[in-house]
């Protein structure tokens, strides 16, 4: 049954205890609000290792001045139950002073053509707070892997970057995106949704779908964006941040036709939720 730890040492005996054993320990780190996409992680984690570690923090650092750090849903005792009920053995549930102690003057920054662009131009800071806090989690806990949804494709590749370029021995896995019945992607966000915006967010993921068919095919990629911004406009998004296809390994924008391996991205407003979603267009 589900532990939950609030200290760093507690986490780290825990896990030396398990090491002790021979046991093979995944990570899945987390700001809570639990939902199915992230018990979909935990499952898969279940296939890479012996014992599965969630961590549940609202991570100030990748919050901007203007975000929804304050507003963000904290439902400590729900997630626990799910955490529960999906055999997880370890919630690490750290306070804001455990993380980031009096004194605390450390960051990590990835540079370059993978920050800047997307979420990174959106939301200036954001991916080093992620680099910063995720650096942290894994030199905490030091699992064997550690699992990150494709949900969160940008960030999922600066993980992968840092964690290689600082040699942290841990393997990044990536799983698939989870979606409500109608196509949704879930989110800890989409609870902001009112009825009737629930009712057209699933226009981003058909909007995304429609250009993919089309792109795989060699269509030109200009006028499918267009069209696309028009339809997430009239479901009633606004601002729309970016919907753009970039090269799925490098992030660079691509303008004309899809040639190789890409990935289109959206990111747009609906009432109080900001909302991305994205999908693999492989061509051919
Ligand atoms: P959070 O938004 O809570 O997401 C935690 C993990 O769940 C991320 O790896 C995210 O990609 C994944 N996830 C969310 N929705 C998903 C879905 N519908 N299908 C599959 N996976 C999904 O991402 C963060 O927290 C934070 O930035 C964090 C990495 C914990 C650092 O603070």
């Amino acid at each position: 049954s589900l532990t939950t730890v609030h200290t760093v040492a507690d986490l780290r005996a825990t896990v030396a205890d398990w090491r002790a054993q021979g046991l093979r320990v995944a990570l899945v780190p987390t700001m809570g609000a639990l939902h199915d996409g992230h018990i979909s992680l935990t499952h898969l984690a279940r296939e890479h290792a012996d014992r599965v570690i969630v961590s549940i923090f609202v991570n100030p650092t990748q919050f901007g001045p203007n975000e929804d750090f304050g507003a963000y849903p904290r439902t400590l005792p729900d997630d626990q139950k799910l955490l529960d009920a999906a055999g997880v053995e370890l919630c690490f549930a750290p306070s804001v002073d455990e993380m980031y102690p009096d004194g605390f003057a450390t960051k990590v920054s990835v540079d370059g053509a993978m920050t800047n662009v997307l979420c990174g131009a959106s939301r200036p800071g954001h991916f080093d707070g992620v680099a910063q806090i995720v650096t942290k989690l894994l030199l905490q806990s030091l699992p064997d892997c550690a699992i990150f949804g494709q949900k969160d494709y940008q960030q999922l590749m600066v993980i992968r970057r840092f964690a290689a370029d600082l040699n942290i021995p841990v393997d990044i896995i990536g799983a698939k995106i989870l979606r409500e019945e109608d196509g949704l992607a879930m989110s800890s966000r989409n609870r902001y949704l009112l009825p009737d915006e629930r009712a057209v967010a699933p226009t981003l993921n058909r909007v995304l779908a429609d250009i993919t068919a089309q792109a795989a095919k060699g269509a030109a990629l200009a006028p499918l964006l267009a069209k696309g911004r028009e339809d997430i406009l009239a479901a009633g998004f606004a601002p729309i941040d970016y919907l753009e296809v970039r090269d799925a390994e490098t992030l660079e924008l691509m303008n004309d036709t899809v040639k190789k391996p890409a990935r289109i991205f959206v990111a747009a407003r609906l009432g109080k939720a900001r909302l991305i979603d994205n999908h693999a267009i492989i061509p051919g």
